[in-house]
């Protein structure tokens, strides 16, 4: 297995890599992917708006709407209550963006906006059924204090707070959580504290940080969050519709070897991954190693756990060619799909889960060389590369400063 460790021109520091700032947006470098859990530290951050300051002492989450009994609960009220712990894997809708080409808009997510937690806190069910959900209720809608004007068009009058909404069907179901802690520990201001929910299955944007208000609908909500940003046209009836994501899709994401790596030929390497979906089982793994050409299948580690990722491995003999070698991952889900060939443009720029492309390079070809050879302009990933690279210097200089 080569040492990964001793490539220095993508070494980065064990910290998030900042994709935004005001507020920080940061996420994992991927090539340090190891355990089943991700640890806190390395866990992607998306936020939209500052993080509030929420003091637990005076914190209160309201339960209103089109129930029977409102509810105001303090913190230590739903500490109190009797709690569930999960394993659910949360992507960002927009993880792999600057995978896109042509570059789109948005903050340039490479692999690592996803993340396998622990998640404990009170199921929204018991919070729902002591509330009373009238008949006619369709919508939950979640809301967290956090609030400003969002950065992308069409932009709402004025200030808003973040908030989702999520069908009746699915709020009802008992692995939904309004959550206290994250592997164990409390969340961090940054993750949500002191509540957030948890939405197994759903892409992150469900998953409502810093939440106060839960609001029974008895009409679809069609909040920014759920229409504007955060939606995707329909056209499977003919006329195109803007609906709400949700599920997150069937992906594979190939972390080591890391894109670009250099690798000796002849040699034994270890590909490693994970992949993961929303509304079904992942239960099989492929893996090309000539750009799509054919493939083979790969080994899971993990058995399957509905919502929390597989990770899975292939052991190659690196070739024993110098050259340039692009690696895929495609994953089959339990109902027999497998993931598309290309982007769904009807997504925008979200939901990314065709096989993303991993180059790995066998000595003497060098990254310079690779890139007279490819020509410009510049694909949008490799683009995404150079930031890395970039911000991992910025980390640097940082740390060097203190
Ligand atoms: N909740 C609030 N209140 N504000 C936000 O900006 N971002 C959402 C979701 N919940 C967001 C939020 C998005 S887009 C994602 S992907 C997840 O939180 C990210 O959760 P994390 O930062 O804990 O990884």
């Amino acid at each position: 297995m080569i040492d990964m460790k001793t490539e220095t021109w993508t070494a980065v520091a064990p910290v998030g890599l900042i994709r935004q700032k005001d507020p920080n947006n940061l996420e994992m470098p991927f090539d340090q992917l190891s355990g089943f859990i991700t640890p806190s530290e390395l866990f992607y951050i998306r936020s939209h708006f500052p993080v509030p300051q929420l003091d637990p002492a005076a914190f209160r989450l309201s339960i209103r709407g089109a129930v029977w009994n409102e509810l105001s609960l303090s913190y230590a009220d739903i500490r109190a209550m009797h709690s569930r712990t999960g394993v659910a894997t949360l992507e960002c809708a927009g993880n792999s963006r600057v995978f896109l080409a042509p570059p789109v808009p948005g903050a340039q997510w490479e692999l690592g906006a996803v993340g396998n937690a622990e998640w404990t806190g009170v199921p929204l069910s018991a919070l729902l059924e002591i509330a009373g959900l009238a008949d006619d209720v369709c919508d939950i809608v979640l809301q967290g204090a956090d609030r400003g004007v969002p950065k992308e068009e069409p932009k709402p009058p004025g200030v808003i707070s973040y908030a989702r909404s999520i069908p009746r069907a699915r709020a009802t179901e008992p692995d939904v959580l309004i959550a206290y802690q994250m592997n164990g520990r409390d969340l961090t201001p940054d993750h949500g504290y002191p509540l957030r929910a948890i939405v197994p299955g759903h892409y992150g944007m469900s998953s409502v940080k810093w939440l106060t208000d839960i609001v029974a609908t008895t009409r679809p909500f069609q909040g920014y969050w759920q229409t504007s940003d955060y939606g995707y046209w329909d056209d499977s009836e003919g006329i195109p519709v803007r609906r709400p994501l949700a599920e997150m899709k069937l992906k594979s994401q190939i972390a080591r070897p890391r894109v670009y790596e250099r690798l000796q030929p002849s040699r034994p390497y270890t590909i490693f991954g994970v992949a993961w979906a929303g509304d079904t089982d992942v239960t099989e793994i492929w893996i090309s190693l000539d750009g799509g050409a054919s493939w083979v299948q790969g080994d899971f580690v993990d058995p399957i756990r509905r919502h929390a990722w597989r990770r899975w491995k292939y052991d190659w003999i690196t070739p024993a060619q110098p050259g340039r070698y692009t690696l895929l991952a495609r994953a089959t889900g339990a109902d027999q799909r497998t993931q598309p060939d290309g982007h769904n443009p009807n997504f925008g720029s979200y939901v990314i889960n065709h096989p993303l492309p991993s180059r790995s390079l066998s000595p003497p070809f060098e990254l310079a060389r690779l890139q007279l050879l490819e020509g410009l302009p510049i694909p949008s990933w490799r683009a995404g590369v150079s930031t890395a690279v970039k911000i991992c210097c910025e980390h640097l200089n940082v740390a060097n400063r203190r």
